[in-house]
């Protein structure tokens, strides 16, 4: 049954290891830490987190396909580096009717040049990048707003 008021957070590969994980690039704050802030926002905003990490593409995939099936209100995706490459990820979210915000803690275009195409935001809705963890509190503000 469609549940409109579930937003899903997908992170991808790497994610897991925030907090210890190039700090000075990522920040301090561990993916529990941001789970914590995101489910506290999200109940001011009426709305409820679904939180998920994998280091695997198709476990990506599969849980877009579901947000879908599910009739989320939003998705937000930080897939990590699979976004500068997954063409999978980049059907996916072509192929289901919930938005998709692309999330990132950096600002991928003031670094490396790899960093320069996402293939995820090609098809995304909209993309908010480079403000730490409160990347993924603006993109819930986003989705509330959607
Ligand atoms: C990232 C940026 C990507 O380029 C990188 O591969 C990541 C993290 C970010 O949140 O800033 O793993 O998505």
């Amino acid at each position: 049954m469609a549940d409109k008021s579930v937003v899903y957070v997908l992170n991808g590969p790497n994610l897991n290891l925030l907090g210890t994980r190039e700090p000075e690039i990522y920040g301090s704050d561990t993916l529990d830490d941001i789970a914590g802030r995101l489910e506290d926002r999200a109940l001011t905003l009426g709305l409820a987190v679904e939180m998920r990490q994998s280091n695997h593409e198709g476990h990506l995939v599969d849980w877009l396909h579901e947000a879908g099936a599910e009739g989320a209100k939003a998705v937000l995706l930080n897939a990590g580096a699979y976004t500068h490459t997954s063409i999978a990820l980049h059907d996916a979210i072509k192929a289901i009717a919930v938005p998709v915000i692309e999330v990132h803690l950096s600002n991928p275009h003031a670094r490396e040049p790899f960093r320069h195409t996402s293939l995820v935001g090609r098809a995304a809705r909209g993309t908010i990048a480079g403000f730490g963890a409160d990347s993924y509190l603006l993109a819930l503000d986003a989705a509330a707003r959607l």
